[in-house]
C-alpha cells in the first residue's frame, strides 16, 4: 500500500522519532471523549458570548496536534483560526486532518513552535488573537513548559481582553500515610525468616529524598486500605492562564491543614483540573474517584443501570466510573520524614513549591515554627537514578524476599562461592552476610555499583567482590564457584523477559564454570492470560471520527510508525489496569539455565477464549523456578498473585511490583473462540517475539 505519510522519520534519526509518534498519547488523549466534549463546549460558549457582545473571535491554538481545537473552534463560529504546531510529523498530520474535513481554507496552520510565530499583515497571524485555546498539559500540569509557552503568547500573540481555555487549572494536594507507596521510594531492612537483621539500610540512603521524575499513577486503582488520608484535598495553587504576570516559575504557598487522623503523613497525592470557560460553567477534573465531582452521580446511574438490565451489564469497580483516561493521570510526592507522628485534630503547615516544570512539597508539623525552604528533591544516594520504583518495590518485597532467603538457608553453606548474575542484588549481600565463602557480583553499572558498595560498608559485609564486566572474572576464580544466582534483574529490562539476558551472561561464562555448578534460576516459565481490559485497550485502538471529525489521517500516521517501532508486546503495570480473565492461565513456553539455552526455541499452541468479542489483551509474563520445580515456595512470579484457573467476572489481581507485558489487540470485536499462538525464542538476540493469530 502507498503510503500517505513522506517518511518524516528518516529526516530525523528513525526510530525514536517513530517511538516517539507511535507511543505518544496522542491517541488516547483523542479517545479521551470528556476532555474532548469540554474543550468543544466551552469553544461553544465562549465564542457565542465573545459574538453575543458584538465582536469577533479571533482564535489562537498552540500545539494543534490533530487540528482537533482548531475545527472545533471553526464549528463554533470563529472568524479566524491559527493553528501552530512545533512537532513537524504531527504538524503535516494535522494538515491532511484538516484537508479531511474539509477546512484547509478557514484553518492557517503554521508548522512552527508558538515563540516564532510572527504577528502582522502578511505574517503567520494576521492580527493579535482574542481567543486562547491550548491543552499544553500533562500529569504534572506543567511539566511540558505550559509556563514559558503561555507567557509568550500573552505578551506577543494575544490581546489584551482575551478569553483562555482553559480559563484556569487548580491543583489540588492531599496529604496521606501510605505504607505501599512509600515502598516504592525507601529501601527497606532485609532481615531472615527468624527475624535477625541481614542488611540496614545506609543514613544517607534514607536521607535521600528520591528523583524529582514526577511519580505518576493511576490512583483510583490503589487499593483504599493501603493509604489513611491525613487531610481533605487542598487547592494548593491556582493557575489563571490569561494573567501573565501570575504566570511565574517559581512559587511557594502554605495552608494550615488539620490533621484528620493520627499518623505519619508520608506523601502527597495531587491532581488537578481545569475550569474551562470564564464563567466556570465547565469543569474538567483528573480527581481521582473519591475525589471526584462526578463520583456520586456516576454510582447513582450505574445502580439504575443494573437494576433495569440486572442480567447484561457487569458492575464497574468503583475506580473505573469516572472517565478514564493515561495521558493524564495523578501524581505521588514524597514528603520529608517526621520524627513524630501527627496526632489527630493537631494544625500542621503543608508547603507547596512549583518552578517551571515541576511540583513538590514539603511539611512542618509546629506551624508556630518558621518554615525553612524544601528544595526539589534529587537522588543524592544513586539508588533512584540506578533502580526504577518497581524495582525499589520488589526489592521490598517481603513475600518475595523470604522465599528467595529460605532457599539460600536450604542450598548454601559456608563453602559455597557464589557468582551473582544481576545488577544492584541486595539478595546476593545478604547470601554473604548468611555467612557464604566468598559472593562474586556482576556489577557493571558504575552507579549500581557505588550504591551496592555503600551497604558492603555500613553492613560490613565480609567477602565480597565487584566484577565490573563478566570478563573481569579470571578463570581461576571462576572454577571456584558452587552457585550462580540471579534475581535475576538487569535495570535495562523493560519487559520482564528481558531478565532473560541472565541465561546469556550464564551461558557465556558456561566453559569457565565446574560442571557441577548450581544455577539458581534453573528454569522459567512464560505464561500468557486472554483478558478484556475496561480501558487500556484505548490506547492503542484507532480512532475513527473524533466528536464528528474524521480523524483516519492520524490513525494511519500512528499505525504506519507503530508497524517499525512498536513491539506487539508493551510493558505495562497492569494492576492499575483493571481486566476480567477470559480464560485460565495458558503456559506458553519453558526455558531452562540449565541446559539447552542457547538453542532457539519454538513453540506453538491455542488459546480458548469464552465471549470471544471481549477479548482485547492478551497479558504476558514469565515466572522464575529457582530449583526447576513449579513449587510457589521457589517459584518469582511476575504475573498474579492468585493463579487464574478461568473465566471470571472478578478482575485479576496482579503484582503492583512488576510491569507485566501485554500485547493489544488492534482488531476490535475479536470473533474467534480459538486464537493459535506462536512464541520463538532468540537465545542469541536475547529476544522473545509473540504471535497471536486473531485475524479471521
Ligand atoms: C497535548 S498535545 C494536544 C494536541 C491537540 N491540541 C489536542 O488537544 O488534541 C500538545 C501538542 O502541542 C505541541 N506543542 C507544545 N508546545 C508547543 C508550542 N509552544 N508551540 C507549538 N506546538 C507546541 C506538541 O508538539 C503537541 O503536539
Amino acid at each position: 500500500m502507498e503510503s500517505d505519510f513522506p517518511d518524516s522519520a528518516s529526516d530525523d534519526g528513525g526510530f525514536d522519532l517513530r517511538q516517539e509518534i507511535a507511543r505518544s498519547a496522542f491517541a488516547d488523549m483523542c479517545h479521551d471523549w470528556e476532555r474532548n466534549q469540554k474543550y468543544d463546549r466551552a469553544l461553544q460558549l465562549t465564542i457565542g458570548r465573545i459574538h453575543a457582545a458584538g465582536r469577533e473571535a479571533h482564535v489562537l491554538d498552540i500545539g494543534t496536534g490533530s487540528g482537533l481545537l482548531s475545527m472545533m473552534a471553526i464549528r463554533a463560529g470563529a472568524d479566524s483560526v491559527v493553528a501552530c504546531e512545533a512537532f513537524r510529523p504531527m504538524a503535516d498530520c494535522a494538515e491532511k486532518v484538516i484537508a479531511a474535513n474539509g477546512m484547509q481554507d478557514r484553518i492557517r496552520l503554521i508548522k512552527k513552535r508558538s515563540t516564532k510565530l510572527t504577528v502582522g499583515p502578511g505574517r503567520d497571524m494576521e492580527r493579535r488573537a482574542n481567543v486562547l485555546v491550548t491543552e499544553l498539559f500533562d500529569t504534572e500540569l506543567i511539566g511540558e513548559g505550559a509556563l514559558a509557552t503561555y507567557r509568550h503568547a500573552l505578551e506577543h500573540l494575544l490581546t489584551d481582553d482575551l478569553v483562555a481555555i482553559p480559563h484556569k487549572a487548580t491543583v489540588y494536594a492531599q496529604v496521606v500515610e501510605c505504607p505501599l507507596a512509600l515502598s516504592w521510594q525507601l529501601l527497606k531492612t532485609l532481615s531472615n525468616a527468624d527475624g535477625d537483621i541481614l542488611l540496614r539500610v545506609p543514613p544517607e540512603v534514607i536521607a535521600c529524598r528520591g528523583t524529582s521524575a514526577v511519580f505518576d499513577i493511576q490512583l483510583s486503582q490503589l487499593p483504599t486500605s493501603s493509604f489513611n488520608v491525613v487531610t481533605e484535598p487542598i487547592p494548593v495553587f491556582t493557575f489563571n492562564w490569561s494573567k501573565r504576570h501570575e504566570l511565574i516559575n517559581n512559587r511557594f504557598a502554605k495552608n494550615v491543614c488539620q490533621a484528620r487522623t493520627s499518623g505519619f503523613p508520608q506523601a502527597v497525592f495531587m491532581w488537578w483540573d481545569l475550569t474551562m470557560d470564564l464563567e466556570g460553567d465547565v469543569l474538567l477534573s483528573c480527581a481521582p474517584y473519591w475525589a471526584h465531582p462526578d463520583q456520586k452521580k456516576l454510582m447513582d446511574q450505574q445502580q439504575q443501570q443494573l437494576q433495569h438490565q440486572q442480567q447484561t451489564k457487569r458492575r464497574l469497580p468503583e475506580g473505573n466510573l469516572i472517565p478514564w483516561r493515561d495521558h493524564w493521570m495523578q501524581a505521588i510526592y514524597f514528603l520529608p520524614p517526621l520524627k513524630l507522628p501527627l496526632q489527630r485534630g493537631q494544625e500542621f503547615v503543608l508547603q507547596s513549591y512549583h518552578d517551571e516544570y515541576s511540583l513538590w512539597f514539603g511539611l512542618e508539623a509546629d506551624q508556630q515554627v518558621e518554615t525553612s525552604p524544601v528544595d526539589a528533591p534529587h537522588c543524592s544516594c544513586g539508588w533512584h537514578i540506578a533502580q526504577s520504583r518497581s524495582r525499589i518495590g520488589q526489592m521490598n518485597d517481603s513475600l518475595r524476599n523470604k522465599r528467595y532467603l529460605n532457599f539460600f538457608e536450604r542450598v548454601f553453606s559456608s563453602d559455597t562461592v557464589l557468582l551473582v548474575l544481576s545488577e544492584g542484588s541486595l539478595l546476593g549481600l545478604a547470601a554473604a552476610r548468611m555467612g557464604v565463602k566468598k559472593v562474586l557480583l556482576y556489577e557493571p553499572n558504575a552507579v549500581s555499583r557505588r550504591c551496592m558498595e555503600t551497604f558492603v560498608e555500613h553492613n560490613s559485609v565480609p567477602n565480597v567482590r565487584f566484577l565490573p564486566a563478566a570478563d573481569a572474572l579470571e578463570p581461576e576464580e571462576a572454577a571456584t564457584v558452587t552457585h550462580v544466582f540471579a534475581e535475576p534483574h538487569f535495570p535495562s529490562a523493560i519487559l520482564p523477559w528481558d531478565n532473560l539476558h541472565y541465561g546469556d551472561l550464564l551461558k557465556n561464562l558456561r566453559t569457565l564454570l565446574p560442571r557441577t555448578v548450581t544455577v539458581i534460576p534453573a528454569s522459567a516459565t512464560l505464561y500468557a492470560l486472554p483478558v478484556e481490559f475496561l480501558d487500556l485497550q484505548k490506547i492503542n485502538a484507532p480512532l475513527g471520527s473524533c466528536e464528528r471529525f474524521d480523524l483516519s489521517p492520524m490513525d494511519r500516521l500512528i499505525e504506519q510508525h507503530s508497524a517499525y517501532a512498536d513491539s506487539p508486546v508493551e510493558a505495562q503495570p497492569l494492576w492499575e489496569y483493571p481486566a476480567y480473565p477470559l480464560a485460565g492461565t495458558i503456559r506458553l513456553m519453558e526455558i531452562d539455565f540449565v541446559d539447552g539455552f542457547e538453542q532457539t526455541k519454538l513453540e506453538r499452541g491455542e488459546l480458548v477464549v469464552v465471549e470471544p468479542e471481549r477479548l482485547n489483551g492478551i497479558a504476558v509474563w514469565i515466572d522464575w523456578h529457582l530449583d526447576g520445580g513449579h513449587s510457589p515456595k521457589t517459584t518469582i512470579s511476575s504475573g498474579p498473585l492468585v493463579p487464574v484457573e478461568e473465566a471470571s467476572d472478578e478482575p485479576v489481581r496482579w503484582n503492583m511490583n512488576w510491569r507485566q507485558g501485554v500485547h493489544l489487540l488492534r482488531k476490535h470485536p475479536n470473533r474467534k473462540t480459538i486464537i493459535p499462538w506462536t512464541v520463538k525464542f532468540n537465545p542469541t538476540m536475547n529476544n522473545v517475539y509473540f504471535q497471536f493469530d486473531y485475524d479471521e
